[in-house]
């Protein structure tokens, strides 16, 4: 039996979820694994209005070296988000011969090698699996079931809170009202920008292309694109096309060059992520031996995230150490992806309004693979076209030469097709 002392750093809604889950289930984690986990202190920085929603025999402070300093503590749970200063206070920890395990996306993202090479130092470990995907066990399968394979492509839907919007406006519910329930159900970011932004995810898909791919790479790597432009109308289309609108996070390999990209794509009813709903976040793997998988839950949300932590602290503790040689690679611009397109012009309703887009398709070499046009009773009508195959460069050359003629109302709308068109 091992007895295992934890500092907790931020008592917020995940800290208070892992005093929830702690009181529940301690016994179970110690007839599982032999482990026995005490909370002894908890810090955070607005600690005096936080005690009246702890409950408990635990030290309390707004000062971290009260876990830092204590050598009776083994692992530090971070868990107040954030770079800084989060990024000093795992370094600290993890100097001062601590275990670290933390949930932060910001940090990992920006910060593996350093963390790591910290960890290594003083022959601790770090671990982050409620980083992306929340409790999804996305991080433990590519780093340890998955090890021996070559992950070739990973598709994720990586943020609750867009996949929540986007389900909303499917069923007919618009944007605004759709972000608001996504708040007030508590899975946006403080600031919900930051999601609909397509950035939450991209922090998650640079964590979990590193896990994949043994690569370095950051979110400077990473093309982005958020839901912003995306109507009811395009879901519409879409939905009488076949396809369900999402924001998918994207990361393949091609041999010594990799892909990484956030962005909305339509896909096809019948594949698995297109089923994934509401809040629910999902990562579909393919490997050169294993083929095709599927992990599916809950993205975010307090007792998920808290009970994911807690299996990380139970990892620190019995010593799965997880050292990495990552390795330089190549990015592929956006310029230089080649996808089926759908595209929403939004124009006024002339002669030889189609004749024209047409033409500087074809001047650009762009195949049209199909037209919808809906009956509309307004001068300004939107013309929806799927495409052939075609480079990015090219699509945006021709967009940007249509987009410039004087019948055009709104800047077209462009979103790509994954997978093959059904
Ligand atoms: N805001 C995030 C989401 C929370 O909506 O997925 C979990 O990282």
């Amino acid at each position: 039996m091992s007895k295992v002392t934890l500092g907790l750093i931020g008592a917020g809604n995940i800290g208070q979820g892992v005093l929830a889950v702690l009181e529940e289930n301690a016994g179970i984690i110690r007839a599982k694994t032999s482990v026995e986990l005490r909370l002894k202190t908890i810090v955070d920085k607005c600690i005096a209005e936080r005690k009246g929603a702890i409950s408990g025999d635990y030290v309390l402070s707004d000062d971290v070296n009260a876990i830092f300093d204590d050598d009776e503590i083994d692992v530090v749970i971070e868990l107040i988000g954030g770079v800084e200063p989060a990024r000093t206070h795992i370094l600290a920890a993890l100097n001062n011969g601590k275990h670290v395990v933390t949930a932060n996306k910001a940090v990992v993202s920006a910060h593996y090698t350093e963390l790591m090479a910290a960890a290594k130092e003083n022959g601790v470990n770090l671990r982050f699996e409620a980083s992306a995907a929340g409790c999804v066990p996305i991080i433990k399968s590519l780093e340890e079931s998955l090890v021996a394979d070559d992950v070739t492509s990973l598709y994720g839907i990586l943020n609750g809170t867009t996949n929540f919007i986007l389900t909303r406006m499917s069923q007919g519910s618009d944007y605004d009202a759709a972000l608001r329930d996504a708040q007030a159900l508590g899975f946006a970011e403080p600031d919900p920008t930051f999601d609909v932004s397509g950035m939450d995810a991209a922090q998650k898909i640079v964590i979990l292309a590193l896990m994949a791919f043994n690569i370095r790479a950051d979110i400077s790597n990473v093309y982005v694109e958020g839901i912003e432009r995306i109507s009811t109308g395009d879901i519409e289309y879409a939905d009488d096309l076949g396809y369900a609108i999402k924001l998918l996070a994207i990361a393949k390999r091609h041999g010594g060059k990799v892909e990484l990209r956030v962005h909305p794509v339509l896909i096809h009813k019948n594949h698995l992520l297109a089923d994934v709903r509401n809040e629910l976040n999902a990562v579909f793997v393919k490997g050169r031996f294993v083929d095709e998988q599927m992990y599916y839950g809950k993205g975010a949300g307090q007792l998920p995230t808290a009970a994911a932590v807690l299996g990380d602290v139970v990892d620190v503790v019995l010593q799965k150490e997880h050292e990495r040689d990552l390795q330089d690679v190549e990015f592929v611009s956006i310029d230089d992806i080649e996808s089926h397109y759908y595209v929403r012009f939004t124009v006024l309703e002339h002669v030889g309004v189609l004749a024209t887009i047409t033409r500087i398709l074809a001047e650009n070499e762009i195949s049209i693979l199909s037209v919808v046009q809906k009956e509309m009773k307004t001068d300004t009508v939107p013309v929806v076209m799927l495409t052939h195959v075609v480079q990015e460069s090219a699509l945006r050359k021709a967009i940007k030469e249509i987009d410039a003629e004087g019948f055009v109302k709104d800047a077209s709308v462009v979103i790509r097709i994954e997978g093959e068109l059904e």
